[in-house]
């Protein structure tokens, strides 16, 4: 039989039993005191972080702290780390060093770095050598423990580190504490296979591992019933769902399940591989009742040698087919990609294919990188594209697509939509900010009963990257 990649429930239940315990020493600490110690998390990275962080700070208020927005004013500090390049990494270490002077104002703060930073050796041993008031780490294996290391930490007063990761599982019915009460994450899977030369993903994450459709369908019928309007399933390659468990499903199938729920509800996903993106989830898309009619599709390099190179196990003809088929099916989808700029060895010739792959299908909006090199992954130890030419292949990248952007934004003037809405703009004073179905913002005068409702929207004016308008009936 198949090794089960679940968290064992004797697991869950110790893990329970050191919430309870921190528990009762926090509401010790109010009925003594007063006040409720507080923590701070702080997340780095994508989705699947934030994901993560709704996790820690579920677990956080499980154990009796408030959570806060202010580091200054926190018993409890949890830094959520990325490692996708050097820039992430950097700044989440900048932040701990800034972290010192906290402690050394209040000694009895708590301090823990998580996440894919801390998963490899070489930034553990940062941590461990050069950020000595750090309490502990855990990288992505070991979140559940987050309750054990905590009341270890505060037990013995050591510095702790959790060994080396090297068992992935699928802890379920761990508290969650959602950022918002319209929108939601949903991890479908966890971890990556696909090893793409650059990445270091695979190496802080682990194999992929997936959740069972009856979970996924419970908690996204829960959110749908308590009002969630946007859902959207999160996974590094969310075509691969199910396959490392052979449940008999893939993630069409999945899809369609969740389809069928009863509600006033977006449904989203990402990311998709190219490789395993399948004819019949386009056609559930473009059957669907809830799925958003928005792909995000990472083509990385328009060279097929590139592709080769970055290990991504399809080709330029591949990619263009599965546009064209989705095109052809839903001809309103938003589509959007990402692209690295600079893979070692990328000659002109192979950045021309990049912009002519921009110029072919006209993506709506485009994540663009400048390689950066993450150590133990192959790429980094390949010939390297001199920064300079880098830098100069990324401003003629964003000036193409800005052009693209603009005009695939100005069709969308005049044409009545339907948005969600976020409330008051942090970024456009008086105005409010909102998402469209394909996922683009949308700015509009709102009132603030608007925030989390759907609203009718048409747009008269638009730039690369929004849309101007106002509310209709
Ligand atoms: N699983 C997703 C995305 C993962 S990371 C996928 O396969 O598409 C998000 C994006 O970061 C990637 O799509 C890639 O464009 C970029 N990225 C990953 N590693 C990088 C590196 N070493 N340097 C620059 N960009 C990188
Ligand atoms: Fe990284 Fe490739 Fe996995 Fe995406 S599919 S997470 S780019 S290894
Ligand atoms: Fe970063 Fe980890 Fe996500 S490396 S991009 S937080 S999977």
């Amino acid at each position: 039989m198949k090794k089960s990649n679940i968290l064992p429930a004797s697991e869950l239940v110790r893990q329970r039993e050191y919430i309870a315990r921190m528990r009762a020493e926090n509401d010790r600490f109010f009925a003594e005191s007063g006040v409720r110690r507080r923590a701070y998390v702080l997340t780095f990275g994508c989705q699947q972080n934030e994901a993560d962080s709704e996790k820690l700070s579920g677990l956080s208020i499980a154990m009796g702290y408030e959570l806060t927005g202010a580091p200054e004013d926190a018993d409890l500090i949890v830094v959520n780390t990325c490692a996708i390049r050097e820039h992430a990494e950097q700044k989440a270490l900048s932040i701990v060093g800034q972290y010192k002077h906290l402690k050394a104002k209040k000694p009895s703060l708590v301090i823990c770095v998580a996440g894919c930073m801390v998963a490899q050796e070489h930034r553990r041993n940062d941590i461990k050598f050069r950020y000595p008031y750090v309490d502990f780490i855990f990288g992505t294996a070991s979140l559940h423990r987050f309750p054990e290391l905590l009341v270890e930490k505060l037990a013995t007063g050591k510095r702790l580190y959790c060994p080396e990761e090297t068992e992935y599982l699928v802890a379920e019915e761990q508290p969650i504490y959602r950022e918002s009460d319209y929108r939601a994450w949903v991890s479908v899977m966890y971890g990556c296979n696909n090893f793409c030369s650059y990445c270091i993903v695979p190496y802080v994450r682990g194999r992929e591992r997936s959740r069972e459709k009856e979970e996924i369908v419970k908690e996204v019928r829960e959110l749908v019933l308590r009002g969630y309007r946007d859902i959207t399933l999160l996974g590094q390659n969310v075509n691969s769902y199910a396959k490392d468990a052979a449940f008999g499903y893939d993630f069409a199938d999945l899809l369609s399940e969740l389809d069928a729920i009863e509600g006033d509800f977006l449904l989203r996903f990402m990311t998709s591989h190219p490789k395993d993106a399948s004819r019949k989830l386009i056609d559930v898309m473009a059957s669907s009742r809830h799925i958003a009619h928005q792909f995000h599709l990472p083509v990385q390099s328009g060279s097929d040698r590139i592709l080769g190179l970055m290990n991504r196990r399809y080709d330029v003809a591949r990619y263009l087919d599965i546009v064209d088929y989705m095109r052809e099916k839903m001809p309103d989808v938003t589509l959007t990609s990402d692209i690295i700029v600079g893979f070692p060895g990328e000659t002109e010739e192979d950045f021309e294919g990049t912009i002519s792959i921009l110029e072919r299908v006209r993506f709506d909006m485009l994540y663009s990188f400048i390689y950066s090199p993450r150590k133990g992954t192959p790429a980094a130890e390949m010939e390297q594209v001199p920064a300079d030419v880098k830098s100069a292949r990324f401003e003629r990248l964003l000036t193409v697509q800005n052009a693209i952007g603009l005009e695939k934004n100005q069709a969308l003037l005049g044409k009545p939509m339907r948005v969600l809405c976020d409330g008051e703009s942090k970024k456009n004073a008086n105005l409010y900010s909102a998402r469209t179905e394909g996922n683009k913002i949308a700015f509009f005068e709102g009132v603030p009963e608007d925030t989390g409702k759907f609203v009718n929207f048409v747009a008269d004016r638009a730039d690369a990257f929004a849309l101007y308008g106002k509310k209709i009936q």
